[in-house]
């Protein structure tokens, strides 16, 4: 009987043991050598039996850089490349990191430099941007090699994906340790007094007030500080042209609107799409608004239409909505599933003839080896600069305050201005750049910023608060697709009440 019972009992154990002790043991730490086909999330399955595991093999193969150089250092899990040295973490090490992991903050997966980490977020993903902001980190770098910059980008133009995954970090307490944030009133939507800290004492000891320009520091200045150190000035309103197809019809760019509806209709009559739109991304066409509404209205109503002085329901903006939605047949009927720079193909294709949009499109087409381009100011708009600026900020709780306090200097500094622009496609902030580093459309650029009537983009930012912004751009997104000229004015005029700037 009691060998019946210790039978049974082994068979018992046996059951409920026999499945964990046959299954594979826990993997230990080992090399990998990346081979053609393979991607991160196919060689965390593979090793760790979770695909999801990727960001895992991310961190421990960067931790591993750090010690040794012959480990990759992975900026972009989608791309490693075949003869790249990984690390793969043990189970224990693998699980002990996908406990902690967080996937909106991406310097879990790299490694902390000696002086811990730099994490910049910014919007800066396609063509020219990122390559200006690799030209400020390599400035960063070299003066602070112990420091691992961390590139925390959220995709999508004009930051209206990254602004809310930002404010959730902020208000969590969790930032990264700067952020772009355009220069004005944007500024208003992330509540600066409680998330940032303001940046005077950086402008006092780098002598910035000296040298930025004027319009600029009145742009910067909110509630008496200034929240960002700026590294750019961009110019929104720019009408980039395709120059062979233009010469081919014997045409040349428009300068009012009479000349931009005959020349499109002479392109029309060619076969070639008049004028080329991306709109995906929600803020497009609204950004190409703002400068019809400066080319019919001018620069002081426009101004006026931000700061209360000229009610929305002026004539000049009733104009403005009629010269857009005649703009609008004109433009490729694909313009909703294409983003700014999908829309900018067209040029590069030949197949598009101009395109309305902010000159960091000049750094975009330089990126993508394009030179066949020309530039004049959208119609109306000759002797105005509807402008914007880039600046970093300091979250109150980044973590690495001292790495994020220098990064600000290089940001204002004349050497990581002349590293970042002439690739990004902007104009120094600072006054004192050398010209020869900038191409022709930017040393362009320079000149009408000092000669031109300067107005404040919406959709970038600078003229209005967030909300308003919002608003703005809602109302001309539905007037895309309605037409409705009286229905989107009301609404305007509403959101400028609405904004508390107007009656
Ligand atoms: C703007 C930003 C530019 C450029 C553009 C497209 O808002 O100021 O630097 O990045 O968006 O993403």
């Amino acid at each position: 009987m009691k060998k019946l019972f210790s039978l049974i009992m082994i068979v018992a154990l046996l059951a409920v043991f026999v499945p964990v002790v046959s299954a594979a043991p826990p993997a230990q730490g080992q090399e990998y050598i990346v081979t053609a086909g393979d991607w991160l999330s196919k060689v965390a399955d593979k090793y760790l039996g979770n695909p999801l595991a990727w960001p895992a093999v991310m961190q421990a193969t960067n931790q591993k850089n750090m010690e040794d150089s012959s480990f990759a250092k992975i900026n972009n899990a989608d791309l490693i490349e075949p003869g790249w040295k990984l690390w793969i973490p043990s189970t224990e090490e693998c699980e002990a990191f996908l406990a902690i992991y967080d996937p909106s903050k991406p310097e879990l997966c790299f490694a902390k430099g000696p002086a811990g980490q730099l994490v910049v977020a910014s919007w800066w993903t396609a063509g020219g941007e990122a390559e200006g902001l690799n030209g400020m980190f390599d400035i960063y770098a070299s003066k602070y090699p112990d420091v691992e910059i961390v590139n925390a980008t959220v995709a999508g133009g004009a930051g209206f994906v990254f602004r809310p995954v930002l404010k959730t970090r902020l208000i969590a307490g969790d930032p990264p340790d700067t952020f772009q944030l355009h220069a004005g009133l944007e500024v208003e939507g992330y509540d600066p007094e409680t998330y940032l800290d303001p940046l005077d004492d950086i402008y006092a000891s780098e002598g910035l007030e000296e040298i930025f320009p004027s319009d600029l520091l009145t742009l910067l200045e909110y509630k008496g500080h200034y929240w960002g150190v700026p590294v750019n000035i961009h110019r929104s309103n720019v009408l980039w042209y395709d120059k062979s197809i233009f010469a081919d019809a014997g045409l040349t760019p428009p300068t009012n609107w009479d000349e931009f509806w005959a020349v499109a209709d002479a392109l029309k009559a060619q076969g070639v799409v008049p004028l080329a739109m991306g709109t995906s991304g929600g803020w497009e066409a609204p950004h190409v608004f703002e400068d019809v509404l400066a080319g019919t209205c001018g620069a002081e109503k426009y101004s006026g239409l931000w700061t209360g002085a000229v009610p929305w329901t002026d004539p000049c903006v009733t104009e403005a909505l009629e010269n857009f939605k005649k703009m609008l047949t004109y433009v490729n009927t694909d313009h909703p599933a294409l983003s700014w720079d999908g829309g900018g193909h067209y040029l590069i294709d030949n197949k598009g003839a101009m395109m309305i949009m902010g000159d960091w499109t000049n750094g975009w087409f330089q990126a993508e080896g394009y030179t066949d381009y020309g530039w004049a100011p959208p119609p109306g708009t000759k002797g105005i600069f509807v402008g914007l600026s880039d600046s970093f900020s300091l979250p109150k709780e980044a973590p690495n305050r001292d790495n994020a306090i220098a990064w600000a200097k290089v940001c204002g500094s004349k050497e990581g201005q002349e590293a970042f622009n002439p690739k990004k496609g902007s104009i120094c902030a600072r006054t004192d750049c050398d010209p020869a580093l900038f191409n022709e459309y930017l040393q362009s650029a320079m000149a009408d910023w000092a000669s031109d009537a300067i107005v404040a983009s919406v959709v970038h930012g600078a003229a209005a608060i967030e909300s308003w912004v919002t608003d703005f751009k809602d109302a001309i997104v539905l007037f895309v697709t309605s037409g409705d000229v009286a229905g989107t004015q009301a609404a305007l005029q509403q959101a400028c009440v609405d904004a508390e700037v107007c009656q």
